[in-house]
């Protein structure tokens, strides 16, 4: 029987789309039809270890245009193989290092003080827009971009632009085209001058087989930086719903216990909706679970049903970051930022980095003295990336 192509279902459905279709195959893989091509969707521990197995799948093809031109860019997102490799060494090197994890927290967290400072005995703010603001000043200043009023915004309109064809994806496109040219310019300013330390410059100075980037991947990769920094946002707000709907958690996030901060920083990442899947192309003819998945077909790793899979996490809706206490993660197990190893695979970079500026945004949320005025902050979970629907409106008193 011929698959209906299920294209308008994601749309229609979210993040609850994949759940949907694997909970009547009781979530063993199906085969669906996407944008007109054959695919299989597969979801928890196993099929993560099967989807980041090196020689499975390729990403290159499988990424849609319109994910590329507003979210990623043509940069290591899109790479295979040896370029691939050769690329995410840039990466490795930038984001994986301790010192600079560290000084990206420490700018956060005092931008993010000054912030508050300016914002106390005002009216309600957004969360979300203000730790936005927050994080690419941050960001623009670790890497040694200008900041000029209105980075936050272009940053946060290629995240939240790349699952839509409305105006939202207009805005994305029209984004990234800005500043791929404003920063592919910094580039090549950067070249005529001695390299320094700052991501910019070693951007700008990076030799790939002994070649230079042309200036525009390189503001690409520049940008794989700074924007998915500034995506942070999406959990600082996600934490600021759960700190209101869980106030218990907030006693031992003041008190500076690191412990618990983590596993409430890995309890949002899993608990709150992000990247709804993830997906690739079979290099050749597969099997997983026995089923058949032939080469050229797509394969999407169901990253939201993992999370809520009560195979996989006891009662997955309650949010309870005690869940992440005195245990070891699985590298296939909380995946909201790819599986795997993220130097020889396609795994998030910049976990670490998110892991720390979010602790550090969590603490201080914690410590706060605010309230949420009336407001609707429910999430929608037809709205890809979701978040909630007020931003997370906050009071500061004086
Ligand atoms: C909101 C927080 C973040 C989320 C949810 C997130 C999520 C992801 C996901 C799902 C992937 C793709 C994994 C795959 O294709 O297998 C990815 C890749 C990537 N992320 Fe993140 N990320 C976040 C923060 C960051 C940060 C802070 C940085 C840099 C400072 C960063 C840099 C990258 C890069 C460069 C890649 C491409 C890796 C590759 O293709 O090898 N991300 N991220």
């Amino acid at each position: 029987m011929a698959l209906l192509d299920q294209t308008l279902a994601f749309g229609a459905k979210g993040y609850a789309w994949l759940p949907d279709l694997r909970r009547r195959s009781h979530g063993r893989p199906i085969a669906l039809r996407i944008g007109g091509q054959s695919a299989v969707a597969i979801s928890g521990p196993d099929a993560a270890r099967f989807f980041y197995e090196q020689g499975h799948l390729e990403r290159h093809t499988a990424l849609p245009a319109p994910v590329v031109d507003t979210l990623f860019g043509r940069g290591v997102h899109t790479l295979d193989g040896e370029a691939h490799r050769a690329r995410k060494a840039l990466f490795v090197e930038l984001l994986m290092h301790e010192d600079g994890i560290d000084t990206l927290a420490s700018l956060t967290g005092k931008i993010f003080d000054e912030t508050i400072d300016g914002l106390r005995g005002g009216g309600p703010v957004s969360l979300f827009d203000e730790t936005a603001r927050v994080l690419s000043e941050a960001a623009a200043r670790w890497t040694g971009v200008p900041e000029d009023g209105s980075l936050d915004d272009d940053l946060v309109a290629m995240v939240d632009g790349f699952a839509t064809l409305g105006p939202r994806h207009l805005r994305a496109r029209l984004a990234r085209r800005r500043r791929e040219r404003q920063l592919a310019g910094l580039i090549d300013a950067a070249r005529r001058q001695e390299p320094t330390g700052e991501p910019l410059s070693k951007i700008a100075h990076h030799l790939e087989n002994g070649y230079l980037l042309d200036s525009r991947t390189a503001a690409v990769e520049l940008i794989n930086i700074i924007r998915p920094t500034t995506a942070v946002a999406w959990l600082a707000a996600f934490a600021g719903h759960a700190l209101d709907r869980w106030p218990g958690t907030r006693a031992p996030l003041r008190s500076g216990d690191d412990d618990y901060t983590l596993a409430f920083v890995h309890e949002v990442r899993r608990f709150y909706p992000f990247a709804p899947f993830l997906g690739g192309r079979a290099r050749r003819d597969l099997r997983f679970q026995s089923t058949d998945i032939a080469k050229g077909t797509l394969v999407l790793l169901d990253v939201y049903g993992q999370h809520h899979d009560p195979r996989v996490w006891p009662e997955p809706y309650e949010f309870r970051p005690e869940r992440f206490l005195g245990r070891r993660i699985g590298e296939f197990e909380l995946i909201p930022q790819g599986g795997g190893d993220p130097r020889s695979g396609h795994r998030c970079p910049g976990e670490k980095i998110t892991i720390a500026v979010l602790g550090t945004l969590v603490q201080r949320l914690a410590k706060l003295d605010y309230y949420l005025p009336p407001q609707n902050t429910d999430i929608d979970l037809s709205r890809v990336p979701a978040r909630p629907r007020s931003g997370v409106k906050i009071v500061i008193p004086q």
